[in-house]
């Protein structure tokens, strides 16, 4: 039998002591996803709990059957595993897991949905529109400098910067993506905030050679962080007020990051949200379990935190 699951809180009632860690899957962000995932668990058994590393592919809901876990520990990042499609399964199978719930990981996973929720709830983002991929073929979508993004991926995974006084188009934009958001560029300041329960942690000033692409992201002295970010007291408050509305607006649970630029030679006007991820990484690179530590919560404790507070939304 199946946990109990509370009807109105969707906690399980069973205490948790197997679970299941989802990662790897099908997305872009596998290799990101298997260190992720493999760190996280062993941080679950020094917790004291025993845990199960399952690499999350077609034949998942097979293999949690016979794992018959009390929750899941997702540590999937990407499609398939942070856009609400992993999350439906758990719903269907009635297994708590950990992070955002199907609505929440959907929404967030959609850049184009989630800036339209940034809008709604006040939140300041870069001028941009959505654009069919294959239009950067022959046309710029709005004077340079822009960016380009996949409205579904992460990781800087297709993200092209066109920079200023540049003739030339994108050109042939990979064709599996059907549409695109395009960014007005936003320079300066790379920012990201952690919000930890419905709390921002820190901001980190993320430093680069030349911007926070994929190497720069997991490669060992790719990107330098500052934390805590050295800004004015005005655009620090702003961040942290930012990333807890920005979570809350989404529905999000127990963890998510937002990801900022600040050009600071515009103030407070020149902050921008990109994004809110509901998977962060939790490579020995990644920045939240950094801002965690930040706080006096030691990555195992994060863990801890995040499988404790695992359930199903129904
Ligand atoms: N509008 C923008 N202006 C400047 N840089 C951007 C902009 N959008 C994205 N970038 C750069 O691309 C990186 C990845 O973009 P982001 O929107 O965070 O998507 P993801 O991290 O999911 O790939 C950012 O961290 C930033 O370095
Ligand atoms: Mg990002």
């Amino acid at each position: 039998m199946r946990a109990e699951v509370d009807a109105e809180r969707g906690m399980s009632s069973r205490t948790i002591r197997r679970i299941a860690v989802l990662k790897g899957g099908l997305s872009a962000e596998r290799d990101v996803s298997l260190v992720s995932g493999q760190r996280c668990s062993a941080a679950l058994r020094d917790e004291g709990y025993e845990t199960v590393e399952v690499d999350a592919g077609v034949n998942l809901s097979e293999e949690l059957s016979k794992i018959n876990p009390d929750a899941v520990f997702n540590s999937l990042h990407g499609r398939w595993g942070e856009d609400g499609c992993v999350q439906g399964l758990l719903e269907w199978m009635q297994l708590p897991y950990t992070h955002s719930g199907v609505l929440a990981s959907a929404l967030a996973m959609d850049k184009a949905a989630a800036r339209l929720s940034f809008i709604n709830a006040g939140l300041p983002v870069a001028e941009g529109k959505v654009v069919e991929a294959r239009s950067l073929l022959n046309f710029h979508p709005m004077d340079p400098p822009y960016v380009v993004k996949p409205i579904n991926e992460g990781s800087s995974v297709g993200v092209v910067i066109v920079p200023a006084g540049v003739n030339s188009t994108v050109g042939s934009y990979d064709q599996s993506y059907r549409e695109v958001l395009v960014e007005k560029y936003v320079p300066g300041r790379e920012l990201t905030v952690t919000v930890m329960g419905t709390t921002a942690l820190a901001i980190t000033d993320i430093r680069t050679s030349s911007w926070y692409d994929y190497k720069a992201k997991y490669s060992q002295g790719g990107s330098r962080h500052v934390i805590p970010a050295d800004l004015p007291s005005s655009i620090r408050d702003a961040c942290m007020d930012i990333a807890q509305t920005a979570h809350s607006s989404l529905g999000c649970r127990a963890l998510s990051r937002a990801d900022f630029r600040w050009d600071e030679t515009r103030g407070l006007d020149g902050l921008v949200l990109l994004e809110v991820n509901t998977q962060p990484g939790m490579t020995p690179t990644s920045l939240s379990p950094e801002q965690a530590q930040f706080r006096g919560t030691s990555f195992s404790a994060m863990c801890r935190f995040l499988i404790e507070d695992a359930s199903c939304d129904r």
